[in-house]
């Protein structure tokens, strides 16, 4: 396995491969990998077989926290990262820094990125404009931009044929799906489904900064989408009552505080008014300052 910090030799690396016609299977990550990113890897060797290559990226963006939220405190175990990796065959791993991906920065100071220090060096974002507004959009506004930045920052620096998201942060795939289409990106996007620990909950990075009471509430999430799903698969219900039936539902955990939760379609993420078999449901729910989220189709 080779491990590549630099932006240039990353892509140096992916045209050598294009032009010797390997194929490339790509899973973004901000590391701190789980067994929900094993499972991309698993579906992108799948997809390039063995003579291709699989590509891992794992870089914590930036650009896609707000100044309040836990960049800085984000989990990182490199050391560990790379051991699952080995042992999971990816071919490289891609570990760029602030001062590759997002040039200028970090170069003075070992500072996590501001807001206010964000133009100087690097100033072209990409911004998807419609599926990006509610849900995660609107709880966190500058996020989306971030992640589609960086994503097609990185499909540069790879040059997939095929790259593997999770269906656990649905709307984050589904606006990578859009920013595909509308920018012509030669990339196949594939989703994988939700990896779960034991009781239910959906394995993430940020379950770490979970305490015991609070991991034993947190399965909450997942039991709220599991009575939508009975509450609407026989009959309609209407989104509002669902709504409240749900807060009510979350309020049952003392240390859970909703966030949102809302019904939409799967393809056009637009709010239903109706919730029936086929509706999507997600939901963000708050634990101290952890921010857990989670959905289904019901
Ligand atoms: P990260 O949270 O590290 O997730 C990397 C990928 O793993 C995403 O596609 C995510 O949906 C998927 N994933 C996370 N938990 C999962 C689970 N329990 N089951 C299946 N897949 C899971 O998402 C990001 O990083 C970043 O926004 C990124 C796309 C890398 C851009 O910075």
């Amino acid at each position: 396995m080779r491990i590549i910090s630099t932006a240039a030799a990353m892509q140096e690396r992916a045209l050598l491969w294009k032009r010797l016609g390997i194929r490339v299977g790509f899973v973004p990550t901000m590391g701190y990998l789980h067994a929900g990113h094993l499972s991309l890897v698993r579906e992108a060797r799948k997809c390039v077989g063995k003579n291709g290559k699989v590509v891992v990226s794992i870089y914590v963006n930036p650009a896609q926290f707000a100044p309040t939220e836990d960049l800085a405190k984000y989990p990182r175990d490199l050391k560990r990262d790379l051991k699952l990796c080995r042992e999971a065959g990816v071919d490289v791993v891609f570990t760029p820094n602030d001062a590759e991906m997002y040039p200028r920065w970090g170069e003075a100071t070992d500072e996590p990125a501001r807001e206010d220090a964000r133009p100087t060096g690097f100033s072209t974002y990409v911004v998807e404009e419609k599926l990006s507004q509610s849900m995660e959009g609107a709880s966190r506004p500058t996020h989306f931009r971030g992640v589609t930045t960086v994503v097609a920052k990185l499909f540069n620096l790879v040059q997939p044929d095929a790259a593997v998201f999770g269906q656990k942060d649905f709307q984050q795939a589904a606006i990578i799906k859009h920013m595909v289409r509308d920018l012509n990106f030669p990339v196949k996007i594939i989703v994988a489904p939700t990896v779960r620990e034991a009781d239910g909950l959906a394995m993430s990075s940020r379950n770490k900064f979970l305490n015991a009471e609070q991991r034993a509430q947190a399965v909450i999430l997942f039991h709220a989408l599991r009575a939508a799903s009975l509450a609407v698969k026989r009959k309609q219900v209407s989104a509002a009552r669902l709504k409240t039936d749900v807060k009510e539902f979350v309020t049952a955990a003392p240390l859970a505080r909703l966030d949102y939760v809302e019904f939409f379609d799967a393809e056009t993420l637009f709010p239903v008014a109706q919730v029936k078999r086929g509706t999507q449901m997600a939901l963000a729910v708050f634990f101290g300052k952890t921010r857990l989220i989670d959905n289904v189709r019901l």
